[in-house]
C-alpha cells in the first residue's frame, strides 16, 4: 500500500515536488508499489532504509520518478516565436547556432525544432544541437525516431507525411534521416556538468523546473545556465517559474516561455 502521502515524503527525500507529480502521480506510484513488493518493503520508511543501502535499486526508482511524457510542437505559441523572433536574431548575429535540449525524453522536442528550422531556412548546416537525458532508453528511442500518432497529434496531415514515413508497425511513424543529421545524443543529468560549453539556445523544458523542488532547482539551473552565452536563450515550459535565484535572465516580450541572459 502507498498513499499520497507516502509518496510525497518520498519526492521530498529525493528533492522532487508534490506539486509537479500531482496530476501525473498515478503511472509513478504503481510502478513504486511494485519496486516496494519486489524489495519485499511494507512501508516507505523501510523502503527508503533499503534504497539507502542498494545504489542500483535506489536508481530503479529515480529512473521510476523521470516522466517521459512529450509531443511534438509542445506549446504552439513558442514555435511560432521561436522562428519569428528568436532563430532571426541568433542567425544575424552567428554563423553557428549552438543548441542544448536538456531532458530531451524520445526526441520529440529536438525533432520539433529540426522540422521548424527545415521549414524556415532549408539548410540545417548553420545549427549544431545537443540532446541529452538521464533516461538511457529515452535516447534509445530518439535515436531511432519512431513514434506513436499521439505524439505528433499537433502536426497536420501534411507535414506529418513530409517529415515521416510509416514504421511499418500499425499507427507508428518514423522521422526521416533529413531531421536527425544535425543532432548529438548525449546521456547527461541536471546536476552534473554541462555536456558543452557556449550555448545560444537551451531548452530546459516540463522537467527540471516541474518535477524538482526549489532548492534542486537551483543547484542544477545554477550549473546549467555555465554553459548559456550572454544574450543566449532559456527555453522553459509554459507553466514553468523560474526560482527565485538571481540569474541574470530577463522575460522576454514575445513569449513568457522564452528568457534572456543578460549580455
Ligand atoms: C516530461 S519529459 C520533457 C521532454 C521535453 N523537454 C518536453 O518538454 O517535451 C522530462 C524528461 O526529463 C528527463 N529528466 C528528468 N530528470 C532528469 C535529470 N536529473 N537529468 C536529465 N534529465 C532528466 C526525463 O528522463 C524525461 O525524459
Amino acid at each position: 500500500m502507498l498513499t499520497d502521502s507516502d509518496f510525497r515524503v518520498l519526492l521530498a527525500c529525493y528533492e522532487r515536488s508534490w506539486q509537479g507529480y500531482r496530476k501525473v502521480r498515478k503511472g509513478p506510484m504503481k510502478r513504486v508499489r511494485k519496486h516496494m513488493e519486489a524489495l519485499g518493503c511494507n512501508s516507505v520508511k523501510q523502503y527508503l532504509d533499503t534504497l539507502a543501502k542498494d545504489q542500483a535499486e535506489e536508481e530503479v526508482l529515480l529512473s521510476i520518478l523521470r516522466i517521459t511524457i512529450s509531443r511534438f510542437f509542445r506549446d504552439r505559441k513558442l514555435w511560432t516565436s521561436l522562428a519569428d523572433t528568436v532563430f532571426p536574431a541568433l542567425l544575424a548575429q552567428t554563423d553557428k547556432v549552438k543548441i542544448w535540449s536538456a531532458g530531451c525524453s524520445c526526441g520529440e522536442e529536438v525533432y520539433s525544432l529540426s522540422i521548424l528550422y527545415h521549414m524556415r531556412w532549408s539548410d540545417c548546416s548553420r545549427l549544431a544541437v545537443i540532446a541529452t537525458d538521464a533516461n538511457g532508453s529515452c535516447l534509445e528511442r530518439a535515436r531511432k525516431g519512431i513514434y506513436q500518432k499521439s505524439s505528433l497529434r499537433e502536426l497536420d496531415s501534411q507535414l506529418l507525411s513530409s517529415c515521416f514515413i510509416p514504421s511499418g508497425r500499425r499507427g507508428e511513424y518514423c522521422i526521416l534521416p533529413l531531421y536527425r543529421k544535425y543532432i548529438l545524443w548525449r546521456h547527461h543529468d541536471f546536476f552534473t556538468a554541462p555536456p558543452d560549453r557556449g550555448f545560444h539556445v537551451i531548452f530546459l523544458r516540463n522537467n527540471l523546473l516541474t518535477y524538482y523542488n526549489s532548492q534542486a532547482q537551483s543547484v542544477a539551473l545554477g550549473l546549467i545556465l555555465q554553459s548559456l552565452l550572454p544574450g543566449g536563450y532559456l527555453i522553459t515550459g509554459s507553466r514553468e517559474v523560474l526560482p527565485e535565484t538571481p540569474c541574470n535572465l530577463v522575460a522576454t516580450k514575445n513569449c513568457d516561455m522564452i528568457y534572456q541572459m543578460r549580455e
